[in-house]
């Protein structure tokens, strides 16, 4: 138990995105799973306790003499209490509270925000079926709003977890699981795959990114009229080695004639976070490196190296960097 407590106080004082900690809940869903966690942990610390009295009790007991003190206690009415009672009664007390978490985690909202989920090798498809936008590893969410996540997969089992916001959702092929939540508080939580799913399995990752509902809605409003003309020269050579090489042939960027979809949606690549599902930091020196030779960087992917010359790899990156 004391290994438990120390445990929890190292990674309770780990509060950035890297250190996802369960019991640091932003969500409503998380709050629930938290508090039948925390009761759970004090049921089991008091009969640690308990036990762990009675076994000092009997160790130190009768001491001075030679063959120690009869019990007062019968041994029938100890096993009835001890073995049956008193279990029967925490037992109950926790399946209770835990069917009543379950089926208040799976109970419906009015008007949520749906979004759709694919599990990827090794990534994730975001699409919001209303918006009629798509992007990749990154989930935007108003603070407050009930969140109806669906999330399916395409290839093997996944599980699409964010520690702070709630409890795995597996994605399983043939079959739609739905996850409901409600961020209560505006941050950028980490997601993480938490089945696994293969030798990227470490890497499909993903971010949810809670705000305000104004600055959610302009994400959303700046999805809805991308801007993927060129602006100068730079971006408008980039976007014809997009569009010349293979890349094209498996990424979408809307109102091009990019319409791939073995890939990841590029519409938003530039003001994402991460490249390569939260992989590594998405700057241009990344993005240099991955479009050259992504295996090096995630070994395993579908996606195969592009031999540029310099200054079209320079290009290419300014055009990718510029999709917002
Ligand atoms: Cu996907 Cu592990």
């Amino acid at each position: 138990m004391v290994a438990v407590v120390a445990a929890g106080g190292v990674l309770a004082a780990c509060g950035n995105r890297r250190s996802p900690y369960m019991f640091d809940a932003r969500g409503s869903e998380a709050h629930r799973v938290a508090g039948l966690w925390w009761l759970m942990f004090a049921l089991a610390a008091g009969v640690y306790a308990v036990v762990g009295g009675f076994i000092l009790v009997a160790a130190l007991r009768g001491r001075g003499t030679p063959e120690g003190r009869a019990s007062r206690i019968t041994e029938n009415a100890f096993i009835w209490l001890g073995g049956l009672l008193v279990p029967t009664a925490i037992l109950m007390v926790l399946a209770v509270v835990t069917v009543q978490t379950t089926s208040h985690l799976r109970r419906p909202e009015r008007d949520p925000l749906r979004i759709e989920v694919v599990g990827k090798r090794w990534w994730w498809q975001v699409r919001y079926p209303a918006q009629r936008f798509t992007t990749a590893n990154e989930v935007h969410v108003p603070v407050g709003r009930p969140v109806e996540i669906g999330i399916d997969s395409d290839n093997v089992i996944h599980s699409f977890w964010v520690p702070q916001l709630g409890g795995k959702v597996d994605t399983i092929p043939g079959q739609h699981n739905v996850w409901r939540f409600r961020a209560t508080r505006a941050g950028t939580y980490l997601g993480e795959c938490a089945e696994y799913c293969g030798v990227q399995h470490a890497n499909m990752r993903f971010l949810v990114v809670a705000e305000p509902a104004a600055a959610f809605d302009r994400w959303v409003a700046r999805h809805l009229t991308p801007h993927s003309a060129p602006t100068s020269d730079l971006t408008e050579k980039g976007q014809l080695v997009f569009l010349r090489e293979t890349c094209a042939g498996c990424h979408t960027v809307a109102g091009t004639t990019a319409q791939g979809d073995e890939g990841p949606d590029l519409t938003d690549f530039g003001s994402r976070l991460a490249i390569g599902a939260d992989t590594v930091p998405n700057d241009p020196g990344n993005l240099a490196g991955w479009i050259a030779d992504p295996q090096s960087i995630k070994p395993g992917i579908l996606m195969p190296p592009t031999a540029l010359a310099p200054g079209e790899l320079h290009a290419l990156v300014a055009y990718l960097e510029s999709l917002r």
